[in-house]
Order: structure tokens, then C-alpha cells, then sequence
């Protein structure tokens, strides 16, 4: 009752206020180039992007020629002089000609239209389909309930890195993921680069994408995973190749090490208190992979997958009460006192 009178009275039950908002959003969220379909910035979106415009140019040309055609059989209905004889609503044999032809021809054009549109879909299937470029960047991707594992492979061990929930990649080279999941099936899917690819529990799937514009894409999960999977996000962040080699030297690295007693204190509560149960930081004792691995975690946007920007406050409030923040999340809450919380902040916002 309360929805029927908020809904806007013009008679449509499809012009709600809630309706309304949503379109408002989505064309914001198109237009703000944040994380949108229809912003591409690399081939693959570019391919699906095109191939989405010319579908919907082609139906909105059929489903104007339609309505016109409708609307023009509606007005010459009621307006064309009635015929005299004992059958004034039956055809001519010249107008069934007429008709016949006209069916003919719609049909003929319906199918070539749908023939085109196949073809169209195909070829835009294998241009996504082939690696555009040489030489790829290959990184692993795991999927967590509620988080993306990242691992960076090179033939030299030492040189392999991970991290989590944030993909750095350099413009204009090709990334080829290899992708799996730990527990259900979530899907992989950054709309302004690439498509969605499942990733499955003991299963292998490989997906590409190529930024060729420098910029901060937003991805996220788009299979539904269980309770937290709208917060199951993750950032492709597509730098000059310089700068993308810099942040990989600096990912290589162990962690960094705390560099007064407050940090000291601090690195102190992580090893000795449930924190190095689940996580890795290199360099340290902790090297438990249930959680994110946070060896440089001062160095990324968000925590906790996109949920909220990395600053000491959000990380005090996740630290204490992740539940509050993303119930059902794997993470406990943490009773920890106020000084141990200020000497565990101020080492993890040491980790660069
Ligand atoms: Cu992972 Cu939805």
C-alpha cells in the first residue's frame, strides 16, 4: 500500500520511484566511466561494446519501422472508404497479392536480420577469443569467498609475488588470467576491460584483456556466491609500463620492517595474536594463506575487497568488527585494547 502511493500517478505501475532512481543510476554509472560497459577501454570491451550498439541500432530501426507500420494500418483502417457488396471487410484478389508480397518480404528481411545478427555475434566471439597481442603478462587469479587472490608468475621463483584484490597491469600489454576457485563459483568481470569468466572450484579458466588507456577499473564478482557477494569487488589498476615495473620491484620485496617501537609493538600483536593465523606477510613468521595476503597492504586503494578505501580508520573498524562491516565475512572480530590497536595500525600502514 505504502509503494502503491509512493509510485509517481501517471497510471504505470513501471514508473515507480524506484524505477526511476535505478535508470538514474545506471546512466550515471554509464556516464562516470567508474565501472561501465559502455566506457571501454581496451579491445575486448571495445568488441562488445560495438557489438552492443549495433544490435540495438539495427532493433530500434525494426522497431520503428514496426510501430509506424502499425500505426499507419490503425489509421488507414478507420479512415479508408467501406467498399459496397456483401462482403465489405473481405480482400480484393489484388489486395491479397499485396499482403502476400508484403508477409513475403517481412519475413525475408526478419531472417536476414537474425542470420546477420549471428554472424555478427560470432565474429565478435572470436575477435574476444584471440589474445590481442604478444608476449602476455601472466597472473593467477584464486576466488575466495569474499576476495580475489592474485599471484604474479615468473619462471624465476623469487621473483613471484601475490597480492590481493588489486591487479596492476601495464598499458597496453596483454594479461592473460588463469583463474580457479577455492570454495563456489564466482566470476570474474572488470566491464570496462573484459567480460565475465567463471572461475570453478578444481577447474581451470583462462580469460585475457588489454587496457590501453591508463586508469583505476573497478571489477567485481558476477556470479552470486553466497551472503557478502556484492562486496566481492576488485580494482585493475592500468599504469605506464615504468611505472607498473616499479610496483612490481617494490611487490618483489619482503615486507617492510618496522621502523620505530610503536611499529615494533605492533608487528609484536600481529605475530603473537590470531592476525598471522590467516595471513602472510613475507619476511615474517606469518605465512598462513586462509586470508588476503598483506605484505604490501599499505600499498593498495581498498580492504576487505573493494569494500572501503584503505585508511586507518576504516582498517581500526574492520580490524575490530569486520562482522559489522561485512556479515558473515571469514574474518572474526577482534578484542583487542586501544594501545596494541594503535601499534598494529601503525605497522600496517608501515607495509608499502
Ligand atoms: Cu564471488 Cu560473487
Amino acid at each position: 500500500m505504502i509503494a502503491a502511493r509512493s509510485r509517481v500517478r501517471l497510471g504505470s505501475w513501471w514508473l515507480s520511484p524506484h524505477l526511476l532512481t535505478m535508470t538514474v543510476a545506471m546512466a550515471s554509472t554509464a556516464c562516470s566511466g567508474f565501472q561501465s560497459v559502455l566506457d571501454p577501454k581496451g579491445p575486448r570491451a571495445e568488441a562488445v561494446s560495438k557489438l552492443h550498439w549495433t544490435l540495438l541500432s539495427i532493433a530500434t530501426v525494426v522497431y520503428v519501422i514496426v510501430i509506424a507500420v502499425l500505426l499507419y494500418a490503425l489509421w488507414y483502417a478507420s479512415h479508408r472508404p467501406l467498399p459496397a457488396g456483401d462482403h465489405p471487410y473481405r480482400e480484393t484478389p489484388d489486395q491479397a497479392d499485396t499482403m502476400k508480397r508484403g508477409v513475403i518480404i517481412a519475413v525475408a528481411v526478419t531472417v536476414i536480420v537474425l542470420i546477420s545478427f549471428v554472424f555478427a555475434s560470432v565474429s565478435t566471439g572470436s575477435t574476444l577469443g584471440r589474445l590481442g597481442g604478444t608476449k602476455p603478462l601472466r597472473i593467477d587469479v584464486v576466488g575466495h569467498q569474499w576476495w580475489w587472490g592474485v599471484t604474479y608468475n615468473d619462471p624465476d621463483p623469487h621473483n613471484q609475488f601475490e597480492t590481493a584484490n588489486e591487479i596492476h597491469v601495464p598499458v597496453g600489454r596483454p594479461v592473460l588470467i588463469k583463474m580457479t576457485s577455492q570454495d563456489v563459483i564466482h566470476s570474474f568481470w572488470a566491464p570496462n576491460l573484459s567480460g565475465k569468466k567463471d572461475l570453478i572450484p578444481g577447474h581451470q579458466t583462462i580469460t585475457w584483456f588489454r587496457a590501453d588507456t591508463a586508469g583505476v577499473y573497478r571489477g567485481q564478482c558476477a556470479e552470486f556466491c553466497g551472503h557478502e557477494h556484492a562486496k566481492m569487488a576488485f580494482f585493475i589498476v592500468a599504469e605506464p609500463t615504468l611505472k607498473f615495473e616499479s610496483w612490481v620491484q617494490q611487490q618483489r620485496g619482503e615486507a617492510q620492517k618496522p621502523t620505530d617501537s610503536l611499529q615494533a609493538a605492533g608487528e609484536r600483536v600481529f605475530l603473537n595474536g590470531p592476525c598471522a593465523m590467516c595471513h602472510t606477510i613475507s619476511g615474517t613468521g606469518a605465512g598462513s594463506k586462509f586470508g588476503p595476503n598483506l605484505t604490501h597492504l599499505a600499498s593498495r586503494l581498498t580492504i576487505a575487497a573493494g569494500t572501503l578505501p584503505n585508511t586507518t580508520g576504516n582498517l581500526a573498524g574492520w580490524i575490530l568488527d569486520p562482522q559489522s562491516i561485512k556479515p558473515g565475512v571469514k574474518m572474526p572480530p577482534n578484542r583487542i585494547d586501544p594501545q596494541s590497536l594503535q601499534a598494529l595500525l601503525a605497522y600496517l600502514e608501515n607495509l608499502k
